[in-house]
């Protein structure tokens, strides 16, 4: 469905909604022990304490402390009018919830947007001894949507003198006025662009991207746009980010466009391509022709990275669930998660580049040493690990040839991952516990690999999600699933007629991040 219908009718679906549990989730969520310990809930990936939340929006680190903001809805757990949920951290590991951070008012709601440290005082909104926290988000308003008009989406800008525990909604919004009344105008990502010695806005319009051009954040020149004939085109674009990344063991650096688009990702529903290509500072360019994703799983969406970092630090974190199926989803009390924040990087990869997205140092930090072994499996046999706490855990091993793996539980649930020597990897989601919730739940997610060689397999597993990372994140695949007890057992099978190696096969505990 297009989204923008789903935005419209969505409000009137909210009254209804709670009551659209199933009986079987209800049943479930009963049984919830406490807080941060129901049911389905993610014990060391970001969730709100309660409610709807989706996109991470204003993604900055300030002062030693990593702002998590987030489209919100405190009213249902379902999407409604947006606010910014906001969330802090020191390691982007444990975090701390902070007050919503942005209400809708008499412009709209406030869809996605970005947050930067004005250092310079550009904006003149703070001073030179305290310079301004600032998010430019866009406004979608809802009256102007229901009107029939096509300008309902303009970009305002808001900042904060404390370090963002309070804002203000500037003056003057918006900034970015709606004047060519294009219908999806919105989602701005906002940068410092060396080339130009100015800031830079990448926004999304529909089916492209635009970049606009400012020396004080609060005024904007339209620059060029990017997209309309290229990359995958299945749905509107949304959530852009643009930054220079250096390849992997040479001095080159080439610039990488994010794109999320909804429908349209290679396993059905939302997810987000990339572009690799060049930025002049007023253009970006790319040859490249195919599309390519930054995770074929089907639950990474809407992700971005951070400003604030050096260069070398480009931090992405993604919403960990798929607009198909969303607001559908089990639990009762909050809904969705984020991903594992990750490392992005640039490498190439039999000729081709590619983004590569790695877990970030510090989640380490929650990960309990445990010991490796090796062992061979003939064909047609399997190895069984049982470990209780098999639903937080790190998987990890070297293969040579193809296998199985089967996360199981006493339920008769079970999570099936195979790869092949080939360079694929499925996930069968289909008997990995409650799966009825939506017809849209793909049960099977299926990714083609190049390399088609996969030496190193890493899997986090958290309650109701798997992160797959492939060759320390050449690629990734990340998929919520939602087993109604803990995975207690997990299988490795050798299904082909030859015997395989696995190599430095390990088991570790997670450590649960909140108290
Ligand atoms: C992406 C998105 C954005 C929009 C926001 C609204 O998931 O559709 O384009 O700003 O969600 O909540």
């Amino acid at each position: 469905m297009n989204k923008s219908y789903i935005f419209l009718f969505v409000g009137l679906f909210i009254l209804g909604s709670c009551k659209q549990q199933s009986s079987s989730t209800a049943d479930v969520t009963a049984e919830a022990l406490s807080d941060y310990q129901e049911v389905f809930r993610p014990q060391y990936h970001f969730t709100p304490e309660t409610k709807w939340m989706n996109d991470p929006n204003g993604l900055v680190y300030e002062n030693g402390v990593y702002h998590l903001f987030y489209q919100y809805y405190p009213d249902a757990i379902v999407w409604g009018p947006m606010h910014w949920g906001h969330a802090t951290s020191k390691d982007l590991v444990h975090w701390e919830h902070q007050p919503i951070a942005l209400f809708p008012d008499e412009l709209g709601y406030i869809f996605s947007g970005s947050a930067i440290v004005d250092s310079k005082n550009t904006s003149g909104l703070g001073t030179a001894e305290n310079p301004p926290l600032i998010a430019i988000y866009t406004y979608h308003d809802p009256k102007g949507e229901k009107q029939g008009r096509n300008d309902f989406q303009y970009q305002g800008l808001a900042y904060s003198l404390d370090h963002g525990v309070s804002w203000e909604k500037y003056e003057n919004n918006p900034i970015i006025p709606n004047t060519n009344s294009i219908r999806d105008f919105r989602d701005p990502k906002v940068f410092w662009n060396e080339q130009l010695s100015a800031w830079t806005v990448v926004l999304v319009a529909g089916d492209h991207m635009q970049l606009w051009k400012s020396s004080n954040l609060l005024d904007w020149e339209y620059m060029s746009d990017f997209g309309k004939d290229v990359g995958a085109h299945g749905g509107v674009w949304e959530c852009p980010d643009l930054f220079e990344l250096k390849v992997e063991g040479s001095d080159q650096t080439k610039w990488v466009l994010l794109i999320s688009i909804n429908p349209g990702a290679p396993n059905g529903g939302s997810g987000t391509q990339y572009f690799v290509g060049d930025f002049d500072g007023t253009s970006f360019t790319t040859d490249q022709k195919e599309s390519k994703w930054i995770d074929l799983g089907t639950d990474n969406y809407a992700g971005v990275t951070y400003n604030g970092l050096s260069d070398d630090k480009r931090l992405f974190i993604g919403w960990m669930s798929n607009w198909s199926y969303a607001q559908e989803t089990p639990t009762k009390k909050w809904r969705s998660a984020m991903t594992l924040p990750r490392q992005l990087g640039l490498k190439r990869v039999e000729e081709e580049l590619i983004l590569t997205s790695y877990p970030v140092e510090s989640i380490s930090s929650i990960v309990t040493s445990s010991d490796s072994n090796s062992f061979e499996l003939e064909s047609n046999s399997s190895k069984e690990f049982k470990q209780e706490e098999l639903s937080t855990s790190k998987v990890q091993f070297h293969i040579k040839g193809s296998v199985e793996l089967k996360l199981k539980n006493d339920g008769g649930e079970e999570l099936i991952l195979s790869i092949s020597d080939s360079g694929s990897i499925v996930i069968d989601r289909s008997k990995s516990g409650l799966v009825d919730f939506s017809e849209n739940f793909f049960a099977e997610i299926k990714a083609d690999f190049i390399p088609k060689e996969i030496n190193e397999v890493e899997l986090y597993v958290d309650a109701s999600s798997v992160e797959i990372f492939i060759n320390k994140g050449e690629r990734v695949m990340t998929a919520r699933m939602f087993n109604k007890a803990n995975y207690s057992s997990l299988e490795v099978l050798n299904t082909t007629d030859s015997t395989i190696e696995v190599m430095d096969f390990s088991i570790s505990t997670v450590k649960r991040i909140w108290d």
